[in-house]
Parts: structure tokens; sequence; C-alpha cells
């Protein structure tokens, strides 16, 4: 983990946050090669949930939550964690992540500590008018429920997809960006015909293992847990999380949730006339049916939902564990590698000409890099430093495929050399060929 988060610094992807004054708890910054993997991990969630099927639309709800949804989700009664007081120490823990040096010591009852912010919404601050920041993205799908399914005449099974920011005052963050405050998640509620949730919560299961495969995650670092007993939230009947080896040990990647009708039991009016298997608090403060009625005998029926919530921040950990290496090579020196998906790297191609002063190196090589980053695949970068071998090995430790250098060769028969970060290989073209051989690389 420390050599990681070395990296990260000292190559730009994840700083800590606020840090020039002192830093704050729980929160990092993402910097420029941060942001280009996250945007890309990102992407490659929404084009598989979104894009590629045509059960699920996109979504994008306000942060700022109305108590009352999280009244109703049940978080305002038991997003909670146990904490405790070190009497010796003074400092708060949560009750099962006590560190060593307190275990001995005089430590107060677990007391229940409600995770959600909360914040003053409009220009008086008396406490009356306040608004939580979101702790899961999913509340504000099931609150749009009807909305979504008016505006597309969807019909079940059928999904609802998200990505955005989430919020948890974690008593204990910890792991780097594992467990932190402000984090991303994407999410999707999946809305199916009870009696078939079972066999849907298997499918997505299946999928999303799929997916984080697809994504360079080793299947042998993932392994699938049955949530039991108290592990088990509020609002559901069964959970599988996909637990990933990550560098401090083996955590929850991704949790898949059977979530019943709870959720848009919970949010419905009249639910007496709805059939809710869930048990719900009762809601008269709703002013929407959350339920779906057949057209032939009218009946209303509240859905089930599968639901897989996958962090971003983790994933983002996972991802970058998964593709650091440190390499033996045949002279015996080493190379750290960052051996991304292509469609995940966060630079694509860097173009290098051979010396930095010579001007038709240096434009020949900045119109070859307007063309390929005008193919819309992702960043590509001039490297007008002129030393090959140090610009190989900064790109090997930010993970960039493609390195084209840009030589005499280039000016006189219109050559490039391309060289290929995993199998260090060089390999000379012609450069008009350059394009097709960028899109060939990064659509496979
Ligand atoms: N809507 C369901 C839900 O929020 P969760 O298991 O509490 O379920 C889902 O969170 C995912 O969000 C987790 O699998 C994890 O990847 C991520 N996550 C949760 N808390 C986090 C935290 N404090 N820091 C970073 N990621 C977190």
């Amino acid at each position: 983990m420390d050599e990681l988060v070395a990296l990260c610094k000292r190559r730009g992807f994840i700083f800590q946050s606020n840090e020039i004054y002192g830093g704050l708890q729980g929160l990092y910054d993402y910097g420029p090669l941060g942001i280009e993997l996250k945007n890309n991990l990102k992407q490659s969630w929404w084009a598989s949930m979104v894009y590629d099927r045509d059960d699920v639309e996109g979504f994008d709800a306000s942060i700022l939550t109305h108590p009352d949804v999280l009244k109703f989700s049940g978080h305002e009664d038991t997003f909670t964690d146990p904490l405790v007081d070190c009497k010796s120490c003074g400092l708060r823990f949560r009750a099962d992540q006590i560190p060593d040096q307190c275990k001995g010591e005089e430590l107060t009852e677990p007391r229940d500590f409600n995770l959600m912010f909360k914040t003053n919404v409009g220009p008086v601050d008396d406490g009356s008018t306040f608004a939580y920041l979101r702790p899961e993205t999913a509340q504000q799908i099931f609150i749009n429920f009807k909305n979504v399914l008016d505006s597309t005449s969807k019909n079940l099974p059928f999904g609802i997809a998200q990505i955005g920011k989430a919020f948890r005052n974690e008593i204990t963050p910890r792991n780097f960006i594992f467990r932190v405050r402000e984090f991303e998640q994407m999410e999707l509620e999946f809305f199916v015909t009870p009696g078939t949730d079972e066999e849907w919560h298997k499918k997505w299961v299946d999928n999303r293992l799929q997916w984080w495969i697809e994504q360079g995650i080793d299947s042998n670092n993932i392994t699938l847990l049955n949530v039991t007993g108290d592990d088990l939230s509020h609002y559901s009947k069964s959970t599988v999380d996909l637990m990933y080896q990550f560098p401090h040990g083996i955590e929850e990647l991704e949790g898949i949730a059977n979530r019943t009708d709870f959720d848009l039991g919970s949010h419905s009016k009249n639910q007496d006339d709805l059939n809710i298997d869930a048990t719900t608090i009762k809601n008269s403060s709703s002013n929407a049916k959350l339920a779906v009625q057949d057209l032939n005998t009218n009946q209303l029926t509240v859905p089930y939902v599968i639901e897989p919530s996958a962090g971003v921040d983790r994933g983002v950990l996972a991802i970058l564990n998964e593709a650091f290496n440190i390499e033996k090579l045949e002279d015996g020196k080493e190379r750290l590698v960052l051996s991304f998906k292509p469609h995940l790297a966060p630079i694509k191609a860097a173009v290098i000409p051979l010396k930095k002063n010579n001007d038709e190196l240096v434009s020949t090589a900045i119109s070859l890099k307007t063309k390929l980053q005008k193919m819309r695949l992702g960043r590509v970068v001039v490297e007008n430093t002129g030393n090959i071998g140090k610009n190989y090995r900064k790109h090997d430790e930010i993970g960039t495929p493609l390195c084209i250098t840009i030589d005499f060769d280039t000016l006189e028969k219109g050559s490039v050399t391309i060289r290929n970060r995993d199998t260090m290989a060089q390999e000379t073209i012609d450069i008009e060929n350059v394009p097709s051989y960028f899109r060939d690389f990064f659509q496979t």
C-alpha cells in the first residue's frame, strides 16, 4: 500500500485533500492522472450498464436530500456504527476497529453514531431547514421511480443507473481511498416482478463479477460472500458482496443486494392498497404511489429491486493494485509498470520527438497528437523533453500503453516507432497508418 500511495502522489493520481492546511481526514483529491483513470472506470461502467443494454436508463440526482427521504428509507434510525471512547487517550473509535494500543484500556459501552452529514438549507440557520448529504445514491432513484417510469414507458424488468457522490461521516476512515468520508458510487436499481427476484439477483452477481474481470481484476483476487445475520442491511433479503484482496486485506468492493419491495414500498403513499411484502415505516408524507399498473387488470405491483452497488474509489484502488507491477528485466534492472487495461489507461499514447529543439520533429509530433486526440479514444500527449529512455520509464510508471517516437526516419521516410508498454517490443510503421493502428489497439 505504501508504495502505491507514494506512486499516486509522485505521479499525480491521488493527493491528500486540503493538504496545505494540514489535510482533512478521510478525504482525497484526484490529480491529472487520477481523474482520467476514474473517468475511464466510470465510463466503462456506464457503457456496460446503460449503452450496452436496452432495459436500463441513466439518471443524475441532487446530493442534498430531503430529511423525509432518509427517514422513510430507514437511514435516520439505522444508518449507524457503534462508537466507543477510549478513556485513556480520549479518542473515539468504531467498536470493531479499536487500534491495538487502546485494546487493553478502559473503553465506554458502544453507542449508536449516525453516519449522515447534515447541512443547513436557505438563509436561516436555526436547524429547522436542514438537508442530508446523501449517504447512498440509491434513494434518489427510488423517489424518482415514477418520473422515470412515466417519461420512458418502461416495462418490468428495467433499471435506473446513477454514478455520483455519497457522504458518510465514517468514525475511522482508513486505508487510503478504501474508507473515506466523501466518495463516489456506481449504483443500479433494477426493478423486477416479485418472484423473479432471486433469479435476477444471481444474474447480476455473475454480470458484475465478469465486469470487474474485464477491468483487469484477477478472478483469483475476488471471492463471493453471502452476507448474513447482523451484517445484512435493514432493507435486504439477501446480499452477495464481491470481496477483493486489497493491499490491506480482503474487503468489500461491491455489494449486490436483493432489496425486495422495501424501498418503493417505504416511499409510497397509500401503502395499505399495495400489498407490500417488506415491513415499512407508515408513510403519510409521500405524494406518489411507487408501483406499476397492469393495463389489463389495473392491478398494482410494487417491484422488487436488485441493486449492484459499487464504490468508484474502491474500484480505482483495486485497479491500481492489480496494475502495479515491479518487473525484473533481462539486464538485471527493475521497471515499475502500471499494466492497466488499455481502456482504463489515463493516457493512451505519448508522442515523443527524438530531439526537443528540432522544429520539424516537434511540429510533426504535435500534428500526430492532434490527429489521434480528435479520434476521441482518450488522452494523447506530446512529451517534448528529448529523452526517450526517461519518457519510456515515466510512461511505464503511469501505465501509458503506447509510446510513439518521431525521429529523423519520420522526416525522411515517413516512419515512426511504436513501443508497447507490456512487451516493450518496438515496431516501425508508416505515420499514415498510426490512426488505424491506434483505433484497432483501443477498440478491441
Ligand atoms: N446503496 C447500497 C449501499 O450504499 P454499501 O455497501 O453501504 O451499500 C456500496 O455501499 C459500496 O459503496 C461499497 O461496496 C463500497 O464500494 C462503497 N463504499 C461504501 N462506503 C464507503 C466509504 N466510506 N468509502 C469508500 N467507499 C465506500
